[in-house]
């Protein structure tokens, strides 16, 4: 399990802190609450993946981004578990199709219960979520379908691979703007809206989501290569294996091979190869972490947190304006 303290617990801003602490508490109530079900096995498969934690991350920044118009609008609480139950369920059916067996640090649904159960439960966290989207309102409906589109598309982009003669830098980080990114903008764009904020305030969450959606993929990605399974709660090397290239070895592949460095040509060997050798995939990815290319989608990374903090420095100010600007540093720089 992860042992790093939830982000929002650092929030220097004791009010802030509280109200924050209460309303992920009240949407874990909601999301438990409209997860129950008559039938056991779908009930205990559905609620898996929340019982085991998370950092609940889309639900706070829904929670936030109301805090720039009435933040105690009662359809705030219902809004954060609408995405944080879309995202769950996303987990779900990304697990299946990744093969995963560890999230959160307990077993995947998929391990504990076989795909079609976790395909089922996962259908059944989506469905919740349309029940509660249903009393937001037009307008959050219309976001949704669109938010949901573009998830859904950029699995199936990720799935494909590029297109003959893409490039494969400019397909990536569409996949990763589309199935991560619109999630997240979302979870700032509803916050701002059901809260009544002012118009410019929910399209400056629409492009703040996006963006520092992307650096948290980004930094999911780095973490799948360079993370520690204790603090993570996943497996690494999970893209790897499955022959997904994320940025570090998208950047490897656009660098000149380098005849002179022995551990750049193995690893260029490795990464042709198959990777389902146990060994092979252990030392692709020690090598990979210590490779120039690393580095640099390190840095790509921290550019992109840079682009995310420039959206909220025209926020107006207020404590959950220095939240979101710690935030875009947390995002980039996580461990869990
Ligand atoms: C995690 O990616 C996966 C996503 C961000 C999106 C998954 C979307 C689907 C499976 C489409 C179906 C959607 C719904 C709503 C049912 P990852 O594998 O890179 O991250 P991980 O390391 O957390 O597994
Ligand atoms: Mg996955």
């Amino acid at each position: 399990m992860t042992t790093a303290p939830p982000y929002w617990h650092t929030i220097r801003h004791r009010k802030l802190r509280t109200r924050i602490a209460e309303g992920l508490a009240a949407v874990d109530a909601m999301m438990f609450d409209s997860s129950k079900t008559e039938q056991p096995l779908l009930a205990t498969s559905a609620q898996h993946l929340l019982a085991a934690g998370g950092k609940r991350f889309r639900a706070a920044l829904t929670l936030l981004a109301a805090q720039f118009g009435d933040a105690e609008a009662p359809a705030v609480i219902k809004a954060a578990a609408v995405v944080e139950f879309i995202h769950v369920a996303s987990l779900h059916h990304d697990d299946v199709m990744d093969q995963a067996h560890v999230r959160r640090g307990v077993p995947t649904v998929n391990a504990r219960w076989g795909n079609r159960i976790a395909v089922r439960s996962g259908d059944f966290l989506l469905a919740r979520s349309a029940q509660l989207t249903a009393e937001l309102g037009a307008e959050v409906i219309r976001a949704q379908r669109s938010a949901l589109t573009r998830l859904v598309q950029g699995q199936a982009l990720e799935l494909q691979g590029p297109r003959p003669g893409e490039d494969p830098l400019t397909h990536y980080l569409k996949v990763v703007s589309d199935k991560t990114g619109s999630l997240i903008a979302l979870a700032g764009r509803t916050g701002a809206m059901v809260a009544g904020a002012h118009p410019d305030i929910v399209e400056a969450f629409d492009t703040f989501g996006e963006t520092l959606g992307r650096v948290f993929q980004l930094a999911d990605d780095l973490l799948d290569i360079s993370g520690n399974p204790a603090s993570s709660g996943k497996t690494a090397g999970t893209d790897l294996r499955q022959g997904v290239d994320t940025l570090p070895v998208l950047l490897l592949r656009a660098l000149p091979p380098d005849p002179h460095d022995p551990a750049d040509s193995r690893l260029r060997v490795l990464l042709d190869g198959s990777l389902h050798n146990d060994h092979d995939h252990q030392e692709a990815l020690e090598l990979l972490c210590n490779h120039a290319a690393f580095q640099q989608a390190r840095e790509y990374t921290t550019r992109e947190a840079i682009k995310a903090r420039q959206v909220v420095m025209e926020l107006p100010r207020c404590p959950a304006r220095t939240v979101l600007l710690d935030l875009c540093q947390t995002a980039a720089t996580r461990i869990a």
